[in-house]
């Protein structure tokens, strides 16, 4: 695939011929310096974007060229998205943000499902907080609950440890780890080595191409 940005004259290729693929229960982390399109390959990867050129399948389904509709019935149900900012809503409780999905594609409520969520990233005890009375981690296991309340095929996400210390990042890995063994298909990027090389397959970028993938034994 690429993606290439056209400002006048000037052609920046953010992703210049990046193949990827990724299958049920895998893990992949994508490292790579500042600028060198790992938010654009995500982008493109949770069907956000559309590539300059190249073609792309979710989910056993071609998304080329489909509408901003079609597109939204593809990501139903199949794509989570985690960002690095978390984007929870402040007046909202951490309970109401993480069933917020539902709300967006007119589904009832389902407070079980939204409690066992809330389990599995460890902040059931938190669930009448407001986002400003957590921790940067919890933030960003609320961000990760939301994301998983549609029960996604895939999860994608870009930087999810970048504003967390060790301990809280080995933690959101834990949980990702868990998630792949029920199946679950994973991106993340990355700018901590240790973090990224915890993946079953790490792919670095540098100037819009694949420098190295390395897949773990
Ligand atoms: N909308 C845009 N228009 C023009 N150029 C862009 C646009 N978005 C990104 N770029 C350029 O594409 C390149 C790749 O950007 P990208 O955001 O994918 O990098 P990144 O690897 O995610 O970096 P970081 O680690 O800093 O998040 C950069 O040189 C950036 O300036
Ligand atoms: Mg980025």
């Amino acid at each position: 695939m690429k993606r290439h940005y056209h400002r006048g004259s000037e052609t920046v290729k953010a992703l210049d011929g990046v193949d990827f693929s990724i299958h049920s229960g895998e893990m992949v982390s994508v490292l790579g310096p500042s600028g060198s399109g790992k938010t654009t390959l995500i982008n493109l990867l949770s069907c956000l974007d559309a590539p300059t050129e190249g073609t792309m399948t979710v989910a056993g389904k071609s998304v080329t060229g489909l509408s901003e509709d079609q597109l939204v019935e593809v990501r139903r149900g199949v794509l989570g998205f985690v960002f690095q900012q978390f984007h929870l809503l402040p007046t909202l409780t951490v309970m109401e943000n993480v069933e917020l999905p539902l709300t967006f594609l007119g589904l009832k409520p389902h407070p079980q499902r939204t409690k066992e969520v809330l389990k599995l990233v460890g902040l059931l005890d938190r669930a009448s907080h407001l986002p400003k009375e957590l921790s940067g981690g919890q933030m960003q296991r609320v961000a990760i609950a939301r994301a998983l309340m549609i029960e996604p095929k895939i999860l994608v996400a870009d930087e999810p440890t970048g504003n967390l210390d060790k301990a809280t990042g080995e933690s959101i890995f834990g949980l990702f780890k868990e998630l792949t063994q029920k199946g679950l298909a994973i991106i993340i990027t990355t700018h901590n080595m240790a973090f990224g090389y915890e993946a079953d397959r790490v792919m670095t970028l540098e100037d819009g191409k694949i420098l190295k993938e390395e897949k773990r034994v």
